[in-house]
């Protein structure tokens, strides 16, 4: 019963591997970017706190399940899937979890390329020395200035797009792999030292006030669900992303092991952002409540200050369009990997279909925010803020859902338990167990119901 398969696309090289590759899918956008403009919306440190409940209690239980179900396949997330479900005799429509997974995959890697296209026009900018001498008007007026702009935005928006169709169209894992043990320390490095800055601005005191109290009374349905939707996009979870790198696992690493490191760096790395960029925040004085584009105002002001910020400005752009990239290679390799193992014709032509459909989506997202943005899908709502919404809070939420049930109570115990190898550590393996049958998925559910409103209207409240 416990044949073991390789997988048709090749393996990491080692189980430290898989960790980078996976800690490059999950640090990215998510932890720079979308996490501190997060806390500031949604009452500081209440929601961080909110989240960390939601990484440890949905989120870690969840990654392990993924990897599982992958190694187990060997192959894409749909027909490993379908396979594992044939195998312990389980209904074979399981595999639209899969196809879910491809579906917020699209979309997330449409608003996703829009924004690693910012990332590569701020480092061109700070190439060229537009950093200098930045106050908060004129960063605010550099990135009102991309945004506004169609063609800038499509421009850097295809040059990301192109980066990552190229990566993973050529599947050199090689390069890849290289690029990503190099670069990954690199931007650690950078952080701390950022964060080593924060401390010595004026605004320090301020940022810590912030995090430091609590503001419970901006929690609600939609907080909560916000963060719940941040811990499965932060850790690339519920898509398939990390379960199409388990895939790729060598037999002898520990799953349990492997995972712990992953979701360990990429909370540190959030957390370090939050640390680095709250006091900047202050001290020139921006509101924290500032929306997405509060990395893109903050950090040039700093680096057009001082000394040597315009050779630190290039590297964080740079280390930022990396992360972007490692992550978003995650989010096309499951369609991918799906598209060339079903229908062969090769990775190459697969990606390249792949990439052409997620790109014109992404420019409509792009356009959403000049040309179009009188035009909202739902209410109140760009194409980019639809998308990202879906996606993130309703697609990966469910997705995740989905694997615990999978894992937690259709998948034969012993087979689960043989793939993650745990008879030395029995009752920490039952512990896995339960909280991914009960805690997680009932997690999910009440956030869920509570942040639509479904809750009260069964509770008749
Ligand atoms: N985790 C990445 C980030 O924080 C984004 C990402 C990559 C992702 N792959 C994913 C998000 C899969 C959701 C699902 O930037």
């Amino acid at each position: 019963m416990n044949e073991k398969r390789s997988s048709v696309h090749g393996e990491w090289s080692s189980g430290l591997i898989f960790i980078l590759a996976a800690t490059g899918s999950a640090v990215g956008l998510g932890n720079l970017w979308r996490f501190p403009y997060l806390v500031g919306e949604n009452g500081g440190s209440a929601f961080v706190i909110l989240y960390l409940a939601c990484i440890l209690l949905v989120g870690l239980p969840i990654i392990i399940g993924e990897v599982t179900i992958g190694r187990k396949g060997r192959r894409s997330p749909i027909n490993s899937l379908r396979l594992i479900a044939r195998e312990e005799g389980l209904n074979q429509k399981w595999a639209l979890v899969g196809w879910m997974g491809v579906i917020a995959g699209f979309l997330i890697l449409s608003f996703y390329s829009v924004v690693g296209g910012w990332s590569l026009y701020y480092g061109y900018e700070a190439l060229i020395g537009g950093f200098a001498g930045m106050t908060s008007d004129s960063a605010e007026g550099m990135f009102n200035g991309l945004v506004s702009s169609p063609s800038a935005v499509l421009g850097w928006h295809t040059l990301f797009m192109l980066i990552v169709f190229g990566i993973v169209a050529s599947g050199v894992k090689k390069g890849l792999q290289r690029a990503v043990t190099l670069l990954m320390p690199l931007l650690f490095i950078l952080l701390v030292g950022l964060v080593v800055y924060g401390v010595t601005t004026e605004g320090f005191g301020d940022a810590m006030t912030f995090l430091a109290t609590p503001d419970f009374s901006a929690l609600d349905g939609d907080t909560v669900l916000a963060a719940l939707g941040q811990a499965f996009f932060t850790l690339s979870l519920g898509m398939g992303a990390i379960m199409v790198y388990g895939a790729y696992l060598p037999q002898e690493n520990s799953i349990p092991v492997s995972t712990g490191w992953i979701v360990g760096m990429d909370t540190l790395t959030a957390l370090l952002a939050g640390f680095a960029i709250f006091p900047i925040v202050f001290t020139v004085g921006l509101e924290p409540g500032e929306g997405p584009g509060l990395v893109f105002q903050t950090l040039p002001i700093v680096f057009g200050e001082i000394t040597f910020g315009a050779l630190l400005g290039v590297v964080f752009f740079a280390l930022l369009s990396v992360a972007a990239i490692t992550s978003g290679m995650s989010l096309l390799e499951p369609a991918v990997a799906y598209l060339s193992e079903s229908f062969g014709g090769g990775r190459v032509k697969a990606a390249a279909i792949i990439s052409a459909l997620i790109w014109l989506l992404g420019a409509a997202c792009g356009l959403s925010m000049n040309a179009w943005s009188g035009f909202h899908l739902l209410p109140g709502m760009t194409i980019f803020n639809t998308i990202e919404f879906i996606s993130s809070n309703i697609l990966l939420p469910l997705g995740g859902l989905f694997v615990a049930l999978f894992v937690g109570w259709k998948m034969r115990t012993t087979t689960v338990a043989a793939e993650l190898d745990t008879h030395n550590h029995h009752n920490l393996f039952l512990l896995w167990l339960w909280v991914t049958r009960i805690v997680a998925p009932a997690a999910v559910l009440f956030i869920f119901l509570n942040a639509t409103g479904l809750l009260s209207v069964i509770t008749g409240e």
